[in-house]
């Protein structure tokens, strides 16, 4: 069985992040949400996986090359990856469509590089070889399905599906991990665009259904997240800070305190500082002075002095000082400054990219 990872897309909804980068190498637990991907289909023992791409635009930027840099050949994690470029961001059932060639005939499994699984995906597809359905779409009860596609079974089975529907028929929605047989691929061929001009992969697996073709739900009762947005990045990060392995490579000076389930990476230097986890901080990152509270990841290469963080995301090559009120609930990109600025008059500075969002307290 092939893998195939989509990472292409627009990423409209984590700007200004992704204006420049890739949304699906945004760090959880300082892993690039693509990693986890590659991580599920290798651990499914799936050796050859397709990587959908964007093909660089001047609107959308070069994606593609970053993602070629942080993935390589795949080696790393035992496996092979070729990519396959997307023209533009025409839909999901649009990538599998042009993957036909790489996939050659056998059956595959499609996982959005945006999406984030706590759970293996081993039972899900051994069920789909044991069963061969045309297709076996993975479900997650959901509160709100309008955000995603939403299943209707009926005995069991999948009835009807709807992309993003304004009044959702169940709260079942489509986690971004598919399994099809060939098939597929005549339905691809067989659907429009939708209202938002895509080709939609569910209403390709509604033409499943609709010729007759058995397609079956498989529910997750653990845990899953789109990180398209910002909250669910943090949750993201969360939930799986609180599954790391306590590990200090770095320095830690007899003036600080370490609390908790923390990771300090190798080069790393906590000064006369109190880190309470669950926390990890990235190689040669500098803590001075300051509290990193919990749930909060620090990317490799940051500074943070006299400042205090709780619950957020740095990304690297960023520098805070000197802030007087607590920082929550943010995300920060790569190679930010957060001063703060001793002259008179007091006032805020900004330069800011476009999209970009600042919560200031009263
Ligand atoms: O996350 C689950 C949801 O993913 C499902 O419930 C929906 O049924 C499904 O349509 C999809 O919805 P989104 O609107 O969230 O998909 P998004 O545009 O974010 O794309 C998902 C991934 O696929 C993302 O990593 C980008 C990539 N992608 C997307 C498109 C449209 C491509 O590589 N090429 C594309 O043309």
């Amino acid at each position: 069985m092939k893998g195939l990872i989509l990472s292409g897309g627009k990423g409209t909804r984590l700007r200004p992040l992704t204006y420049t980068s890739a949304k699906q190498l945004v760090p959880v637990a300082n892993k690039p949400v693509l990693f986890y991907g590659i991580e599920a289909l290798a651990g499914a023992g799936i050796r050859d996986i397709g990587i959908v791409v964007q093909q660089p635009t001047i609107e959308l930027g070069d994606t593609r090359s970053e993602i070629v840099a942080a993935v390589g050949d795949g080696s790393k994690w035992g496996v092979r990856v070729e990519y396959i470029d997307q023209d533009a961001p025409r839909g999901i059932a649009h990538a599998v469509q042009i993957s036909e060639p790489f996939i050659d005939g056998g059956p595959f499994v499609v996982y959005l590089g945006d999406n984030l699984l706590t759970k293996s995906i081993v039972p899900f597809v051994a069920e789909f070889e044991r069963l061969r359905p045309a297709a076996q779409i993975l479900l997650a009860r959901v509160p709100d399905p309008q955000r995603f596609g939403v299943a209707e079974l009926q005995d069991g089975r999948v009835v009807r599906l709807e992309e993003k529907p304004r009044e959702p028929k169940s709260d079942l929605a489509l986690v971004g991990v598919y399994l099809f047989g060939p098939e597929i691929f005549e339905s691809v061929k067989r659907i429009k665009p939708s209202r938002r001009d895509e080709l939609e992969i569910t209403d390709a697996i509604q033409d499943l259904i609709d010729r007759g073709l058995p397609v079956r739900p498989h529910i997750v009762e653990g845990w899953w997240k789109d990180t398209g947005k910002l909250e669910d990045m943090l949750e993201a990060n969360r939930i799986v800070l609180e599954t790391i392995q306590p590990r200090i490579d770095g320095d830690v000076d007899d003036a600080s305190r370490v609390e908790g389930r923390v990771v300090i990476e190798a080069g790393a230097r906590v000064e006369r500082s109190v880190v309470r986890g669950p926390v990890i901080i990235g190689a040669r990152a500098r803590i001075v002075r300051s509290y990193i509270g919990p749930f909060t990841s620090i990317m490799n290469d940051v500074e943070i002095r006299e400042s205090e963080l709780e619950h957020s995301i740095v990304l690297e090559g960023s520098v805070i000082t000197d802030i007087a009120t607590r920082i929550e609930d943010s995300l920060i990109g790569k190679h930010v400054r957060i001063y703060r600025e001793p002259v008179k008059p007091s006032a805020y500075r900004f330069v800011l990219g476009d999209k970009s969002e600042v919560g200031i307290r009263w």
